[in-house]
């Protein structure tokens, strides 16, 4: 593995990460962790966040608050934030980062499980967002940052409820970053392209598709969670201070 950065200004950061427990969300938590930050985290997943708390643990990095949460249940999730905030004594960033990229027929979509799509990919990155901008705002600033995906700008079949939602998030990015900028608090998305983690390995990606994948990137390498969790680590330092509303492809050269 590469020696990466490490960025003073997130030594003792109060960190936020929604979907912690596993995937890029776990190499986030990993991530801010080494950097010296306080993070807290939320998944349905509490196994595998107990799992990586003890990783951390081992490895001599503090242990990450966390809390067991459906962010679907938007009074569960602002509770979640402000307690963070208050064990820890504000908060700084939150990432936006879970979600569920289940494939459906769009034409067998029942308005019950179009609005449950929405709810874990979209609404709840506007009730986390608004709970934290009520503690960033106390504390000076902040940085937010969005996951989208490169999905919102290529549309793929078989997932339309994701696509929207991840597309939503990228007008969410700018109605928050145009509406808090005057408060120091700066809002990005990311748009990660496939990146390998064992959820999309157990279920998407087969070896014909990620052929059909490398013949459309410019790097044919794997794009691992670290490296999505370095971006993050960016826009979340001072190092990117003047940097808000804008866009971010993770993808290899994809789009
Ligand atoms: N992995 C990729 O290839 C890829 C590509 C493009 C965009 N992204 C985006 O990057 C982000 C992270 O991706 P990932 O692949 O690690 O995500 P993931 O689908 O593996 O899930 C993230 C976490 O969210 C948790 N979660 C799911 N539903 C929840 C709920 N209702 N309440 C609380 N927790 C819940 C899961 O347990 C998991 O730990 C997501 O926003 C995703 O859309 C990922």
């Amino acid at each position: 593995m590469p020696d990466f950065t490490t960025y003073p200004s997130l030594r003792g950061r109060k960190v936020f990460i929604t979907g912690g427990a596993t995937g890029i969300g776990a190499a986030m938590v990993e991530a801010f962790a080494a950097q010296g930050a306080v993070v807290g985290h939320l998944d349905l997943a509490t196994e595998a966040a107990e799992a990586l708390a003890d990783q951390l643990e081992q490895a001599g990095l503090a242990r990450p608050w966390f809390r067991r949460v459906d962010v679907t249940e938007a009074a569960a999730l602002k509770a979640a934030i402000a307690d963070f905030g208050a064990a820890s004594g504000g908060l700084d960033v939150l990432v936006n980062n879970v979600a569920n990229d289940t494939r459906h027929d769009p034409l067998a979509t029942t308005e019950a499980s179009w609005r449950a799509c929405m709810a874990v990919n979209l609404d709840c990155a506007f009730f986390a967002s608004q709970r934290a901008v009520e503690l960033m705002r106390a504390g000076g600033g902040g940085a937010i940052i969005n996951f989208s995906s490169i999905n919102a700008l290529l549309g793929p079949s078989e997932m339309p409820g994701y696509v929207a939602a991840k597309a939503g998030l990228l007008g969410l990015t700018k109605a928050f970053a145009r509406q808090y900028g005057p408060d120091r608090i700066r809002v990005n998305t990311i748009l990660p392209g496939w990146v390998v983690t064992q959820r999309q390995l157990d279920l998407w990606l087969t070896e014909e598709a990620e052929s059909a994948w490398m013949e459309q990137v410019c790097l044919k390498q794997r794009i691992e969670p670290v490296d999505a969790a370095n971006l993050a680590l960016f826009l979340a330092a001072d190092d990117s201070r003047m940097i808000t509303n804008q866009q971010f492809v993770i993808d290899g050269g994809r789009v």
